[in-house]
């Protein structure tokens, strides 16, 4: 009689009552992500749970096509990517479940999470320049790459990327629509190439006087940086790199994250690994993984080139408002000829 009081009273209370339903012993993890340490990460979740991971790893572009094509039948429970607009378009599809969790609340910053999914780290979009070329008062922002005295010197990745496409949206909301097109002009007229290949690339080519500044995520700088070869000391050696924004809006900054599938099979399961992933050890393989930095503020990681790049002044704005302008700033790029 007792038992089913409670029972349906936890019907009643939704997802709160995943907590204590029954653990799941299966979770079947659709993720974007794959990097050694994240070995570890998945092997204490099983190792403190008794919840066996499976894991399908592909490209966020293929994952998201698959869960797409498996529909309501899609064995996926939680999903992983990089990158809030890849999160966004995610969430358009319709394919996150709001999870109410305290941990989730209490440990991740609100600004780094929305209803439906979650940032788990943290990367931030720097620029750096050629140390012979240009003089690091020339690119203190953004908005400086599109200053005509950079003509012939601007090298970028595709405006398409999801990458610039966040950044663009960071800049639609703190410096308007019209303002981000004009900026994105100027900025096409000042490429001394058309954009090609990844961040990595555009960092090399700064380094071998190609370019004399690109946009670049921390962590490809971060890698080159803590890198023992040769030829990555030697690019490192030619650069330098700033903190953007520092007087206005702050460094723009991305995440990986997580959310959990409304048709996920395991919801208890799925639930557990989200809040795992915000626990100090998973914050800190997640970090690192990728030379990242955790979203848990009480979380410290030490890695050699992102303490050599020092503190800065981040980009406050919720994550989900990014997520929301994605679409107009690939408009925005489009039409301003950022392809
Ligand atoms: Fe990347």
């Amino acid at each position: 009689m007792k038992k089913s009081i409670i029972a349906s009273a936890l019907i009643g209370l939704g997802l709160s009552a995943l907590h204590v339903q029954a653990a799941d012993n299966e979770l079947n993890l659709y993720s974007a992500r794959h990097y050694q340490t994240d070995e570890a990460l998945y092997s204490n979740f099983t190792k403190q749970t008794g919840i066996k991971i499976n894991r399908i790893e592909a490209k966020e572009d293929e994952l998201l096509e698959r869960i797409r094509n498996e529909g309501a039948n899609s064995p996926a429970d939680v999903f992983i990517t990089v990158d809030a607009s890849r999160l966004a378009k995610a969430d358009e599809m319709g394919i996150f479940a709001p999870v109410k969790s305290k941990v989730l609340e209490e440990r991740i910053p609100s600004h780094l999470r929305t209803d439906n999914w979650y940032s788990y780290s943290t990367r931030a979009r720097l620029i750096v320049y050629n140390k012979d070329t240009v003089k690091p008062e020339q690119v203190q922002t953004y908005e400086s790459l599109a200053d005509p005295a950079l003509k012939g010197k601007v090298c970028t990745r595709s405006g398409s990327h999801p990458y610039n496409i966040s950044l663009g949206a960071a800049m639609i909301n703190h410096d308007g629509v019209e303002a981000t097109e004009k900026w994105a002009r100027d900025l096409v007229a000042n490429f001394a190439r058309a954009p090609k290949g990844g961040d990595t690339d555009q960092i090399k080519a700064v380094a071998a006087g190609e370019c004399g500044v690109a946009i670049a995520n921390s962590y490809y700088l971060a890698r080159l940086m803590n890198s023992t070869k040769d030829e990555d000391k030697a690019v490192v050696a030619k650069i330098g790199a700033v903190w953007p924004n520092q007087k206005t809006w702050g460094t723009h900054i991305n995440v990986s994250g997580a959310g959990m599938l409304k048709s996920a099979p395991n919801k208890g399961a799925a639930v557990k690994f989200l809040e795992y992933l915000a626990s100090d050890d998973a914050q800190k393989y997640f970090a690192n993984g990728n030379n990242e930095w955790p979203v848990v503020e009480s979380v410290k990681v030490s890695n050699p080139a992102l303490d050599k790049l020092g503190e800065f002044k981040a980009d406050t704005q919720p994550i989900g408002n990014l997520a929301k302008s994605a679409a107009e700033a690939q408009r925005v790029f489009d039409r301003a000829g950022f392809r």
